[in-house]
């Protein structure tokens, strides 16, 4: 067997066109585009293409964007008063700190990861990093989702793989995509439905014991632990549905966290690596800027 490829690029640019789309309608009805600030801080080389790539579809999808760059020298108090003027403009809809944060030279002060993600306002927490944003999600009344589960949700949803009744096995505990995906996925109304929720969900991690027997036991699994070709074809159950979040650089190639060539042998479905998960990343951060523009329309319109 040969499993169908689930086409990251192909269901992004649908959701980028429905975004755009109804960008269009909220300018129309008289608002102002709506407005991502990011900061990169460093030269860290995969984050400056990251960055660049989110510019570029902001612009395609009718989304205003500037971009913060400061130096790797940057002080903890020189990176806060950043965010807290970036919270105080009114123009700004969404703030994006782009992770991760560079190292410290020795003799500076350390900038503290969580320290800097808490002080985004969370209206405008497009990353839905913050901890008020966490914490709507676990208690199943999310505000903005984070974007590289949800864009797993919509990429199961699109492709017409339900998940309620089945079980899923996620790989990786991250707060940005293991943690959140399970919460997510054991919910009963996700974004796209119950059918696209209601999972029984195992979430394992490097402490696991017996991995790869509770792997096959999953009818998804979802590997997201930055591992190269962590899980081998003898892993997953025949017929297994297969999503591969990790994008890790081994010599010059980019290769996923699951051993692609083995595992589309016995998965029926499987996303690629590239072209898979991370498209649809970039697609939710757009659909959250949206909504972040929404929201704060809404808002003043009360006020
Ligand atoms: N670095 C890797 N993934 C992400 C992400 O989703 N958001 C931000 N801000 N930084 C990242």
């Amino acid at each position: 067997m040969s499993a169908m490829r689930l086409d990251g690029k192909q269901i992004a640019l649908e959701i980028r066109n429905e975004v755009a789309r109804d960008v269009q309608q909220f300018v129309a009805a008289g608002n102002a585009p709506p407005k991502l600030a990011a900061i990169l801080v460093g030269e860290d080389p995969a984050s400056q293409v990251y960055v660049r790539n989110k510019e570029r579809a902001c612009q395609r999808a009718g989304i205003a964007s500037q971009l913060d760059r400061m130096p790797a020298t940057t002080t903890p108090a020189e990176l806060l008063e950043r965010i807290d003027s970036l919270n105080q403009d009114a123009s700004v809809n969404g703030i994006l700190v782009q992770l991760p944060l560079p190292e410290t030279p020795v003799g500076e002060p350390a900038l503290d990861e969580r320290a800097v993600l808490d002080a985004v306002d969370p209206m405008k927490d497009v990353d839905a990093f913050s901890p008020i944003n966490v914490g709507l999600l676990m208690q199943g009344r999310p505000r903005f989702l984070p974007c590289t589960p949800h864009g797993i949700i919509q990429m199961l949803h699109r492709s017409q793989i339900e998940t309620a009744g089945k079980h899923v096995v996620v790989v990786g505990r991250s707060e940005i995509v293991g943690k959140p995906m399970a919460m997510m996925l054991a919910q009963k109304n996700g974004s796209c439905g119950p059918e696209t929720a209601n999972a029984t969900v195992t979430l394992a991690h490097s402490r696991t014991q017996n991995l790869a027997e509770i792997c096959r036991t999953a009818d998804i699994l979802i590997a997201a632990v930055g591992r190269p070709e962590m899980i081998r074809g003898n892993m997953i159950r025949p017929g297994a549905v297969v999503v591969d979040v990790g994008i890790n650089r081994v010599d010059d190639r980019l290769v996923g966290d699951v051993a692609f060539a083995e595992a589309e042998q016995v998965a029926s479905a499987i996303t690629p690596v590239p072209g898979g998960v991370g498209p649809l990343t970039i697609a939710m951060l757009l659909h959250n800027t949206l909504l972040a523009a929404k929201l704060q329309a809404r808002e003043g319109a009360v006020g």
